[in-house]
């Protein structure tokens, strides 16, 4: 039965186990797989991490679409035996191990990776492993719902081997848009005019000859838990609605941009937001990740088209969305990152973006990566494809973190990823900025006063009053005093004083 979704009968010879598959890695393997939140290989990454359980001592560079389960990210990590991560991974342990400096790790702008791995700056791909829910008759690969940078990967890899899942239908056929651009100075535009255009071809072009095993699997991704929005994400996801509203009503906004919402609580609510709203309807999405709201979107006449590198769906949803997969097809683009990402298209659409920082500093410059500036979170992923091209780009975050110990308007950003010439409008639950007309001086008042919690607006006002009158200058700062708060919070762990521990 599993043969059935091989239909180019000259692979079936490749078919395999697990353990012969991952003979092909061994120390030092550059080792690319698919992968963009789900759509990972699960059997491949089992084995090796079963090899160095058993004594064989290897490390390996592990290079993903974006994310992974734990089935890779965790499973290798514990194991010892990733080298190199690269790019954005959100997993506890390898976060961990990252910190200590064990794996090496650097996150770029998930726009521009394909590329760079086709100009061969992270050297040879000599091993692509990925999963997929059939190979045609012609032998292209129909991959799983994410399809990342899987297109790029399997184009350069030297060998390839094949994870078929049996936990996805083949049905999947015809949901993806496969286009791979002309690298300069060829490149020509990319051809997207609205969010819902195909301009590629169903499936990935596969060269047999470079499949060196095919194997078999039933195994999930790991479920993603979607948490109910919180009061502060509710707050935030009505200022955007009222904010965009308002643009629209003054003629400042044509109606019918489409949306890109990065992950998160926030990203939920305004998707939330949609369904009870009358203004908002006809809706186009172009984003990075779609997730669960997107169905319920589509079932309610709101949105017309989604597009995005991979469709994250929980347990309850992927069940209504495989029985419904004939209808949700004709709604759903899955594109290359480089395309669903790309700031030509995003530039072209005029996306409005929504996209989560750790901290925004007063004179809005965002750190989205690094806990008080040195501990990595996540990585920098899609926002700044997306922060720095939308049309209104909105970076969002509570005003306050673990339980207002920490606040997340600081004085100057302890690592910054996106800076005052890129960030458009910032909202916290406490208030919105819109800090394009604005200058820097304007901007700090502006989000002290609107943005940050009552419990710290004094301290930041008082900062900023006196980094105006001693130090003066554009955009004024007391170089001795400006990460005293985050000091605190390592010091006693609060930001407030007299409030943590002395
Ligand atoms: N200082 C220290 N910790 C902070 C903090 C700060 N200023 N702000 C948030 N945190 C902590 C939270 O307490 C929470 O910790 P926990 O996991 O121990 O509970 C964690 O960071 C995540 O914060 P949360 O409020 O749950 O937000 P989130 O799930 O929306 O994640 C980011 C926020 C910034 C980590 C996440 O959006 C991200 O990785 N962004 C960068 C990439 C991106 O934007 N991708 C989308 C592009 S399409």
């Amino acid at each position: 039965m599993y043969r059935d979704s091989v239909h180019y009968l000259p692979l079936h010879e490749k078919i395999t186990d697990a353990a012969t598959a991952a003979g092909h890695i061994r120390n030092g393997t550059n080792l690319f797989i698919s992968g963009f939140t789900g759509g990972y290989p699960k059997m491949v990454p089992r084995e090796l991490a079963r090899r160095a359980r058993e004594g064989e001592r290897f490390k390996i560079n592990l290079y993903a679409g974006a994310s992974t389960g734990e089935l890779v990210d965790r499973v290798l990590a514990e194991a010892g035996v990733v080298n190199w991560r690269r790019p954005y991974m959100s997993d506890r342990t390898m976060r961990t191990m990252i910190n200590r400096g064990e794996i090496l790790f650097k996150d770029d702008h998930l726009s521009s990776l394909a590329a760079q791995v086709r100009a061969g700056n992270w050297g040879p791909v000599h091993v692509a492993v990925v999963e997929a829910v059939a190979i045609t008759e012609k032998g292209h690969l129909i991959p799983t719902m994410a399809v990342g940078n899987t297109p790029t990967y399997l184009r350069e890899a030297d060998k390839i081997i094949i994870e078929m899942s049996g936990a996805e239908p083949p049905e999947l056929e015809g949901i993806h848009d496969i286009y791979i651009p002309e690298d300069p100075p060829y490149r020509m535009p990319i051809p997207i005019y609205r969010a819902s255009d195909r301009i590629g071809k169903p499936f990935i072009e596969l060269n047999p000859a470079k499949v060196v095993a095919i194997i078999f699997s039933d195994e999930k991704d790991s479920p993603p838990t979607f948490n109910e929005p919180d009061e502060v994400a509710l707050l935030i996801a009505e200022q955007i609605l009222d904010f965009v509203q308002h643009e629209i009503r003054k003629d400042r906004l044509p109606p019918g941009m489409p949306w890109q919402s990065g992950v998160g609580d926030v990203a939920n609510a305004v998707l939330g937001g949609f369904m009870e709203d009358d203004f908002f309807h006809n809706l186009e999405l172009y984003s990075e990740v779609l997730q669960d709201s997107v169905l319920d979107l589509i079932d309610l006449g709101k949105v017309r088209a989604g597009s995005g590198s991979a469709l994250t769906l929980s347990e309850k949803y992927r069940t209504r969305f495989f029985n419904e997969l004939y209808r949700y097809k004709e709604k759903i683009v899955l594109r290359p990152v480089e395309i669903s990402n790309s700031p030509e298209v995003i530039r072209r659409l005029g996306v409005l973006a929504i996209n989560t920082a750790v901290e925004i500093d007063i004179y809005g410059h965002v750190n989205s990566t690094h806990v008080m500036g040195s501990q990595l979170m996540n990585g920098i992923g899609g926002s700044g494809d997306f922060e720095r091209n939308g049309t209104l780009t909105f970076m969002v975050s509570p005003s306050t973190a673990k339980n207002h110990q920490i606040s997340c308007i600081v004085p100057m950003a302890t690592h910054v990823d996106h800076s005052e010439h890129s960030v458009g409008i910032i909202v916290t639950e406490q208030g919105l900025v819109d800090t394009r007309p604005l200058a820097p001086r304007q901007v700090a008042e502006a989000i002290i006063k609107r943005c940050s919690h009552p419990e710290y607006r004094d301290m930041l006002w008082d900062y900023y009053q006196r980094a105006v009158r001693e130090r003066g200058g554009h955009e004024p700062h007391l170089l001795g005093e400006a990460f005293a708060m985050h000091e605190r919070f390592l010091r006693t762990g609060d930001m407030r004083p007299g409030r943590g521990k002395s």
